[in-house]
């Protein structure tokens, strides 16, 4: 967890206790997001109590200070020991209040935040705000009976939708379920909370508390929970927190209030014990470290970016102007044919019409964001962007006379960017006459919805440009790391090595299926073949194809891969690939014609075929790529082992609950990978299983990669 190292500013008293008349009024005050540490709930206690005390007041009311409600307990406080009160000790306390509560909600009431709204009696929200029960994305279940008492307003049906997806819902929706007992459109929480606190009064009874509640849990069909239990077992096997969510809202239906919380504790405790919750929470924090480049101050000065040119409306040009639109800001679509600007257009309209039949936009919104985007056939119309994003053919040519038209078209101050993903940004930094100005701006596909964005950062690109793609990123809610310059960047990188294990692996013997359910078992939703049919057989061979009759003397000769693409198997877009696909379906199906031609390949090579271990299928693919990893980090390609774990997690499907390849690597032991990494050397020898230094420098001290 990156930000526990940093030091943290604790206001002396986050909770504070004040009358407005006969209202007794907490105030949460603990920047950003109000999180509740042991701070927040030592004032709340003590707060709460003052005002129970206090004759004065008739009704209490809890109200948060910024921008937010409670986000949730403090994160940071997970895996240490904790002190009293506990949020769960909290919660009874308000639960037994012998005044009126009233939780006054704006921003996000998120987990432990929602669970200390849910012990009040009483719930109002701005109609602005989003209430949830996330714990489930931090492979933990809500601790602080929220497992018990959302079941009790919104019934168990819809609580289990809520705690297992971890998604918040609006105001809006809050209210129709019964989770909130009024929305207030505008004005302050405090003011919403004041006025719900003076109806209360007028009424002057003790309204009942949630824990109290039966009416929307009492004859739960018990198949509920055998139908979730079996959706979890096809869906989420990997996961351990699901599972512990269906068994305490299980509790909650079958057990009284008290024996209920009792259980949901247990469960809470389990998944706080499990790796799985470090790895998730590491992922969260590695999410928002990246965002904080080392070298680059919080205070760099970054330029205002209105107005942004696309130059390519291919697949990846399209995605990219879309992830622009969606964020509000126009763009100019530049591509040199009109056929070309015509498909890529109807391309991006396609896929926000497919958005919309999914519910997700509305018409209107899908109308918008096509008018924020100005197709064109002139670069000219570029002179007034802040930033130009090349996504043109992969040619170091191509790029660099595209580099050289923008240099003379657009305006001081513009920042040219490249979605290259294998040629050197330096190289095409150096056709225009501001290296400083230019890097790389790697999206992955398809761009509108991978979360990745390698920000590649040249040799000359200033500071203020680097911190300019690094905002940007996140205002278009991307996850941008930054990286240098390198073949295949940091992502690629990696990748190709855990491609050219799995094809040996196949030549000396496994099956492409083996080797798929090895990396899926291990938790990546896809094996490598089955990707490779997803993204096309087709790219990579042609791009090889065109190096062997360039005469490229290391292109390597036809592999049974490109023989597969020889014959139209191109992957799932042809039905075919190393897998064939039934007509509409995604499913892999393994095919004898694809053993017959890997069992010819082998022939031609003189490889005479051996059983392969899933063993060694594990420690070829995925230490090939720690190794590698570790070669990154020494080069200085990235900056920190947080930066290679956030772009796995979120450019190619690292499992999430695995924190992240270099965190994984650290809990599987770096001596274990050094040993492994070192025998393959001598095995199997190449460049690629030369071990990293820094790797044996780690393993040898006993110390984690990177620290
Ligand atoms: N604890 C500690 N720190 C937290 C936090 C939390 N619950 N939530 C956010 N933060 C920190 C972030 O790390 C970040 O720190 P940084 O500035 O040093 O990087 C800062 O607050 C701001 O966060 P974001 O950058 O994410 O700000 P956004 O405005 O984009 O999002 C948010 C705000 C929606 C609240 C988002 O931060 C979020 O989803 N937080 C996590 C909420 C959550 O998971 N709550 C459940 C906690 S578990 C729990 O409550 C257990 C209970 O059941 C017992």
């Amino acid at each position: 967890m990156p930000s526990q190292a940093q030091t943290e500013v604790v206001p002396s008293n986050p909770v504070q206790y004040a009358r407005q008349g006969n209202i007794g009024v907490i105030t949460v005050d603990y920047p950003p997001v109000n999180a509740i540490g042991h701070g927040v709930r030592s004032g709340l206690v003590a707060a709460l109590e003052a005002g129970l005390a206090d004759d004065g007041a008739g009704v209490l009311l809890i109200v948060c200070a910024g921008r937010s409600f409670m986000a949730g307990a403090d994160i940071r406080e997970f895996g240490k020991p904790s002190a009293p009160p506990t949020l769960p000790e909290v919660v009874a306390r308000l639960d037994t209040a012998t005044k009126p509560v009233i939780a006054a909600i704006h921003g996000t009431a998120l987990g432990g935040g929602l669970e200390v709204a849910l012990a009040c009696h009483v719930r109002v929200a701005l109609k602005s705000a989003r209430l949830g029960l996330p714990e489930v994305k931090l492979g933990l279940l809500p601790g602080a009976g929220g497992t018990q008492r959302l079941p009790r307003l919104v019934g168990p049906a819809k609580a289990l939708d809520m705690i297992l997806s971890g998604d918040p819902v609006s105001a809006g929706e809050a209210l129709s379920l019964g989770l909130v007992d009024a929305v207030e459109d505008g004005g302050s929480p405090m003011d919403a909370g004041l006025r719900a606190a003076e109806r209360l009064l007028a009424d002057g009874s003790l309204p009942q508390p949630v824990s109290a509640r039966t009416d929307r849990i009492a004859g739960t069909d018990p198949a509920l929970f055998t139908a979730r239990r079996a959706e979890l077992a096809r869906g989420q096997p990997h996961l351990f927190s699901p599972h512990r969510i269906v068994d305490a809202v299980e509790a909650a239906v079958t057990l009284p209030f008290a024996e209920g919380a009792a259980r949901e504790r247990d469960l809470f405790l389990a998944c706080l014990d499990s790796p799985q919750r470090a790895g998730l929470i590491h992922a969260f924090f590695a999410e928002r470290e990246v965002a904080k480049v080392p070298g680059l101050p919080a205070d760099t000065p970054t330029r205002d970016i209105r107005k942004v040119g696309v130059v390519g409306a291919g697949t990846m040009g399209g995605g990219i102007a879309m992830c622009f639109a969606n964020a509000g800001i126009p763009v100019v679509l530049v591509d040199s044919a009109p056929e070309g600007l015509e498909r890529g257009i109807a391309a991006i309209r396609r896929t926000y019409d497919a958005t919309a039949r999914k519910g997700r936009l509305t018409a209107a919104q899908v109308e918008e964001r096509m008018a924020l985007i100005h197709p064109t056939l002139s670069y000219g119309e570029l002179a007034d962007a802040d930033l130009v994003v090349e996504a043109a053919f992969e040619s170091m040519e191509i790029k660099q006379t595209i580099f050289r038209t923008l240099d003379e078209i657009c305006k001081p101050g513009a920042i040219l960017a490249t979605n290259t993903s294998t040629l050197d940004v330096d190289a095409i930094a150096a056709a225009t006459g501001r290296p400083q100005d230019v890097l790389g701006m790697h999206f992955f596909s398809p761009a509108n919805v991978m979360r990745l964005l390698e920000v590649v950062r040249g040799a000359k690109t200033s500071a203020p440009v680097l911190a300019t793609a690094m905002a940007l990123a996140r205002r278009i809610g991307k996850v941008g790391v930054a990286v240098g310059v390198c073949h295949g960047f940091v992502g690629n990188r990696i990748l190709h090595q855990r491609g050219r294990e799995s094809m040996a692996l196949v030549e000396e013997g496994a099956s492409p299926e083996q080797v798929d359910r090895v990396l899926t078992e291990f938790g990546f939703p896809l094996g490598h073949f089955s990707m490779t049919d997803l993204a096309g057989i087709d790219v990579g061979w042609r791009i090889r194809e065109e190096r062997r009759k360039a005469g490229d003397p290391e292109a390597q000769a036809p592999d049974w891969l490109d023989i597969l693409a020889e014959r139209g198997r191109y992957g799932q877009k042809t039905s075919a690939g190393v897998y064939r696909y039934d007509s509409g379906s995604r499913t892999p199906i393994p095919d004898p014609e694809v053993t017959a031609v890997i069992e010819e390949d082998r022939r031609r090579r003189g490889i005479a075929p051996r059983p392969v271990s899933n063993e060694e299928i594990r420690e070829r693919c995925l230490y090939a790529m720690v190794n590698e990893a570790a070669k990154i980090l020494e080069e200085g390609i990235a900056a920190r082992p947080v930066d290679i774990d956030a772009i796995w997690l979120h450019g190619y499907g690292f499992p999430s609950w695995r924190g992240g390849l270099l965190f994984w690597a650290n809990q599987e032991g770096l001596g274990r990978i050094a040993e492994a990494v070192q025998r393959y050397h001598r095995g199997i020898g190449g460049p690629q299983w030369h071990p990293s230094a820094l790797l044996l420098q780690c393993a040898a001290a006993g110390r984690p990669i990177g620290c």
